[in-house]
């Protein structure tokens, strides 16, 4: 069957960063696939983007953890006559806490949602995402500049994300197709409470509105660029966090996460 609609995919549209991408997608132009889990707030967000005369999106939940979830998620999709031009590989979580601390099927259902589900997309849409000369939004974050002690997991699957990135980028620029890293800092959105992180980030200096930092994304996106870390205080602590030496680093980064815990997090785990 031939498809019908090319369509931008976005993970992790029913709430954050990746909620906003899909209105800034849609104001793009963009018609647009959502998935995450929450299929009631996808439809509202779909309803919302037909209201204001775009056309509505296609809606299909899944839980990207299980292994074989990308390849449904890509069939649902062929039912629905879809093929996918861009992909923003967006939905993810981190875990704040000791490494032996936090549950061990906690932190590999991470590596899988952040890791695993977001290669196995990406390999699954290339071939549709190279017809169309599109692209591939990857989220990474800021901690992927640095190993994150108290993170550690977090950490290191986003330095994944922003390697693997950097390196698809190369590999297919030649073939008009553009790989971007988005590198946020922190976003007050559900992500610090289901990380464990006590705090409100939203009166940090650092901090950036899920809007801002999706726009930002989208622009970077847009212009081609390698590597997106949206906000001029984040720029400094991207550069910071490549370049200070590990052994004045870490040390700090151990405190400050520690200090962070939910007090949830602390009497559980520690
Ligand atoms: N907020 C920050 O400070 C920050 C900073 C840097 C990078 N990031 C990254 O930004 C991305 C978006 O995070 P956010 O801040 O927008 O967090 P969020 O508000 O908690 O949103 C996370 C999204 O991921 C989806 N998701 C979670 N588990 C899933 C699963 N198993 N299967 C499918 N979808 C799942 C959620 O949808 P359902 O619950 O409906 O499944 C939700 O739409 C993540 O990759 C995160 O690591 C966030």
């Amino acid at each position: 069957m031939t498809a019908t609609r090319r369509v931008t995919l976005i993970t992790g549209a029913s709430d954050g960063i990746g909620l906003e991408f899909a209105r800034v997608f849609a104001r793009h132009g963009h018609d647009l696939a959502l998935t995450g889990r929450r299929a009631d707030r996808l439809e509202a967000l779909a309803d919302e983007i037909a209201a204001a005369g775009r056309p509505r999106p296609l809606v299909l939940p899944c839980d990207l953890a299980p292994a074989d979830a990308p390849g449904r998620l890509a069939e649902a999709l062929t039912e629905a006559d879809g093929a996918v031009e861009m992909l923003v590989n967006n939905a993810g979580f981190g875990l704040n806490g000791a490494f032996d601390a936090l549950p061990r099927e906690e932190q590999l259902a991470m590596v899988d949602l952040n890791v695993r589900a977001l290669v196995a997309l990406t390999h699954l849409f290339l071939p549709d995402v190279r017809a169309a000369r599109g692209g591939v939004l990857n989220v990474a974050s800021i901690a992927g500049f640095a190993p994150g002690p108290h993170m550690a997991v977090y950490y290191a699957t986003k330095a994944f994300v922003l390697s693997f990135s950097q390196a698809l980028h190369e590999e297919l620029r030649p073939h008009g197709v553009r790989v971007t890293a988005l590198c946020p800092g922190p976003v007050p959105t559900g992500f610090q409470s289901r990380a464990g992180i006590a705090e409100s980030v939203a009166g940090s200096a650092a901090a950036l509105s899920a809007r801002a930092t999706a726009e930002a994304g989208y622009a970077g996106f847009r212009d081609g660029r390698r590597v997106v870390t949206p906000g001029s205080v984040n720029k400094g602590l991207a550069m910071a966090l490549a370049c200070m030496p590990r052994r004045f680093l870490l040390p700090r980064l151990a405190a400050r996460q520690a200090s962070r815990r939910t007090d949830g997090l602390k009497s559980s785990h520690s």
